[in-house]
């Protein structure tokens, strides 16, 4: 199955099954981590917002939940400058931070947000993110939660757009090569 966005030919490829089997397993696995912690879960958005709701619907213990908003990309390129459209109201000191992001790609953002969160003082923080592009990743810092390693290829849907668009669409589409 294929998509036309804008300019652009997207081929579909994780399924809706398969991202659901994924994030069920990340939730178990962040469930036992974080049992009896008190852990503050907190979305990177825009393109979080689907997975952070499937993940956070996957976890089973009490968590305190919130939102950060960056922007780093325009089109299908990052502009490799982070923008902190707003920061965090809830006080993360001596909490244990789980961060959650729809894609780590070059590592910018996150890098970004973790020296932020650091000083802040939170007793440790956390990283998942659904997908993963290894070979664009340019830092060594962990990702401790990764859905799925990826390929370095541009994608949209659940959550990731291609300017604006895309979000809405249940499965994960790859830019097709030209
Ligand atoms: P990074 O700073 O290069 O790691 O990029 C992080 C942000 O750029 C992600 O949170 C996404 O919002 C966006 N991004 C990176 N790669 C893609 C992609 O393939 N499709 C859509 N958005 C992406
Ligand atoms: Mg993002």
């Amino acid at each position: 199955m294929s998509v036309v966005i804008k300019d652009k030919t997207f081929d579909v490829f994780l399924s809706k099954g398969q991202i659901q089997h994924r994030v069920l397993d990340l939730g178990r696995e962040i469930s036992s981590d974080f049992n009896g912690k008190d852990l503050i879960v907190i979305g990177v958005l825009n393109g979080c917002f689907i997975f952070f709701a499937d993940l956070c619907r996957a976890i089973d213990i009490p968590m305190v939940t919130t939102f950060i908003k960056v922007e780093s990309y325009q089109g299908t390129e990052s502009t490799e400058q982070v923008k902190t459209i707003f920061g965090l109201s809830e006080n993360i000191e001596g909490k244990k931070v789980l961060i959650v992001e729809d894609i780590v790609d070059t590592g910018i953002s996150m890098k970004e947000l973790l020296s932020q969160l650091k000083s802040m003082n939170p007793e440790s923080i956390s990283v998942a993110a659904l997908l993963f592009k290894p070979e664009a990743f340019r830092f060594n810092y962990a990702v401790d939660y990764v859905g799925f390693e990826i390929p370095n290829k541009f994608v949209v849907g659940y959550g990731l757009d291609y300017d604006g668009l895309g979000r809405n669409l249940p499965e994960i589409y790859q830019l097709r090569n030209s």
